[in-house]
């Protein structure tokens, strides 16, 4: 008797399935076989895992079922959506926090717009989650919440204090170390145009001697030394292009902010050349305060 009721009900669980099924899905072709498709009764489960459902509806009764159980305020449900949805899917890449691993940035306070873009158009080597995978709704939600959190705020940097020749003459190992010995030299000329202790000049110079007898890896060395240090490892050109771009700006020297940004936007993302396109239009207009925040954000 209990098991005709309970396979009953899985038939009837199954028939509304099916039904709905048949209601959403494009495809007639997931109907048809309503009555074939049983390996469910035998688990005697009246709540099958619905094994054919297109993969846009488990979502939100997944998500559904979350919020409520624990949490009764219904304030926080809109956020707390958002933040399982974060957990399933990014958190494993971007950290708990959405603060950064090895693997993925920190994307805590990113615009949405940029979180949407990403998640359907990515740049870079990061996967794609089409609608089928994560609903317009799911990714609403977790936009959401991640421009809600707060800028992972990195500890500030050893190098970030570093003056504007000490980044330069960091770029000029870089470019040395690329084999491009001609950036190189770019960026000692650059660093001649500020520097003002004459020992100082006079070293650069020594460099950019070394390097037109060919002689680089003595000029590496000189460049080092005048640095202090090696380039600090895992600091990329584009990093530097922004920090430098950042001082042009504090120093309200738009003709530097404009140099740097231009270089960085070489290598940018498409959501980042917006950003910086953004900045140059500020700086243009002598508004160098509002250029500050498009700049902070090429910084995260
Ligand atoms: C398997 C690892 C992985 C997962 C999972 C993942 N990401 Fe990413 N994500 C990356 C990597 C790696 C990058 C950097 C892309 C590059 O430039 O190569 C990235 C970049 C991003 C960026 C752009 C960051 C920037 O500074 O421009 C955003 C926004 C982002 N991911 C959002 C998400 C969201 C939202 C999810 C969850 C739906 C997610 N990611 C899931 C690996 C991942």
């Amino acid at each position: 008797m209990m098991k005709t009721k309970i396979v009953l009900f899985a038939v009837s669980t199954l028939m509304i399935v099916a039904l709905v099924l048949a209601a959403c899905a494009p495809k007639p072709a997931a109907a048809p076989a309503p009555t074939t498709s049983q390996p469910v009764p035998t688990t005697s489960q009246p709540a099958p895992t619905t094994p054919q459902a297109a993969p846009t509806t488990p979502q939100p009764v997944l998500t559904t079922s979350q919020p409520a159980p624990t949490t009764p305020p219904p304030a926080t449900v809109a956020a707390s959506e958002g933040n399982v949805i974060y957990n399933q899917r990014c958190a494993i890449c971007h950290g708990p926090n959405a603060e950064g691993t090895a693997v993925g940035p920190a994307i805590a306070g990113h615009s949405m717009a940029a979180v949407k873009t990403q998640v359907r158009n990515p740049m870079g080597t990061m996967m794609a989650f089409p609608v089928s995978q994560l609903t317009d709704h799911d990714l609403k939600e977790l936009a959401e919440f991640i421009a809600s959190l707060a800028p992972a705020k990195m500890p500030v940097q050893e190098w970030e204090k570093a003056t504007s020749e000490t980044i330069h003459h960091w770029m000029a190992l870089l470019a040395i170390k690329d084999g491009d010995a001609k950036d190189a030299r770019h960026h000692l000329e650059d660093v001649i145009t500020f520097v003002k202790e004459p020992m100082h000049k006079t070293e650069v110079n020594k460099a950019l001697n070394m390097m037109a007898q060919g002689n680089i890896h003595d000029a590496e060395h000189e460049i080092e030394e005048m640095a202090g240090s090696e380039s600090p490892s895992g600091i990329t050109k584009q990093r530097f292009h922004v920090l430098l771009a950042q001082r042009g700006n504090e120093a309200e020297n738009a003709a530097e902010a404009k140099h740097h940004l231009e270089h960085f936007m070489v290598k940018a993302t498409d959501v980042q050349k917006k950003i910086a396109e953004e900045a140059l239009e500020l700086i243009e207009k002598g508004d160098f305060h509002e250029a500050e925040h498009e700049i902070e954000e090429l910084m995260e």
